[in-house]
């Protein structure tokens, strides 16, 4: 299946990276989202960094934001990438609202970072067309692409993603439909922990961040991740995972917490643990 057309929900972060990577492979794509504006600061972030990427023999910026349409709402697609909070019940409905729109043999896929996809999968009358396509941040710069299937998946679903996922210029690799998958069971109790460390005095940010920099040679420390993700999706994840695994090491750090009830949201608000003016 090669997609010509697809839809992607959510023009945050990471629906505005999935949608400028897809639009650079050649295919139309309609972006929507439900916040009135946010569709025109995608437009304007994607079209930033496609200059930056163009000095580097790039493809054209106007060439491939000609390919991205604004959308007023959900419209008919080949395929659907999902990018809208991470929150299930507003994941439901969207793929509630796709299955009855979209045509029968079009592909659902979410970029969640935990929410389970056979959950996602169950709210639609095709299970067997629904997957995890879970893009990193920048969705431009970092070429892994994480596949989950949940349990109805089928086959060929999993390959036309996989297939795509290579088209796109990334890397797929496949994991299972476990709270967390493996990218953020791995790194979610890493960030979380750095958080502990922080709200424990054992360092000051910096610190910590330095610590793990150079010492486990990571390109950036876990807080500065974590405001890099959005720490109100880090709690969300760790929420996820503390649920879904029941053990309590996986509960959200409170001092984690205490920054999302702030509204201290990371870089997305200016303020997370750094500033950013
Ligand atoms: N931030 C990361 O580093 C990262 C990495 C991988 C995956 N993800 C996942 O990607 C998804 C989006 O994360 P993000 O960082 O882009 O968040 P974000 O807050 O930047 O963007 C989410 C967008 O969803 C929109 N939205 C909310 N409800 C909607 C609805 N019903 N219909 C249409 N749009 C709606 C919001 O207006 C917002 O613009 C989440 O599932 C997250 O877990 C995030």
């Amino acid at each position: 299946m090669r997609f010509e057309h697809v839809l992607v929900v959510g023009a945050g972060q990471m629906g505005g990276g999935i949608a400028q990577v897809v639009a650079a492979s050649g295919r139309r794509v309609s972006l929507h989202d439900a916040a009135p504006g946010t569709v025109e600061r995608g437009l304007e972030t994607m079209r930033k960094s496609l200059t930056r990427l163009a000095e580097k023999g790039g493809p054209d910026p106007d060439e491939v934001l000609g390919r991205v349409e604004p959308a007023d709402d959900l419209v008919p697609a080949d395929l659907m990438i999902e990018a809208v909070v991470e929150d299930a019940r507003i994941k439901e409905d969207v793929f509630q609202r796709a299955d009855g729109l979209l045509p029968g043999e079009a592909i659902l896929a979410s970029n969640t970072s935990s929410i389970p996809i056979t959950s996602l999968a169950a709210v639609t009358s095709r299970p067997d067309r629904v997957i995890g396509m879970h893009f990193f941040n920048p969705v431009p710069v970092l070429t892994l692409v994480e596949v989950i299937r949940g349990l109805e998946t089928s086959d060929e679903t999993a390959a036309a993603i996989t297939e795509l996922a290579r088209d796109l210029g990334k890397t797929p690799a496949e994991a299972r439909d476990f709270p967390g998958f493996v990218s953020n069971r791995i790194l979610m109790p890493f960030i979380n922990e750095a958080v502990y460390a922080l709200m424990e005095g054992v360092a000051e940010a910096e610190a910590i961040d330095t610590i793990a920099k150079l010492g486990f040679a990571h390109p950036m420390g876990p807080l500065a991740l974590a405001d890099l993700i959005g720490l109100d999706t880090c709690v969300a994840i760790m929420e996820v995972l503390h649920e879904g695994l029941g053990d309590p090491k996986y509960a959200p750090c409170p001092l984690l917490r205490q920054y999302v009830q702030a509204g201290r949201l990371g870089r997305k608000s200016g303020r997370g643990f750094y500033d950013y003016p």
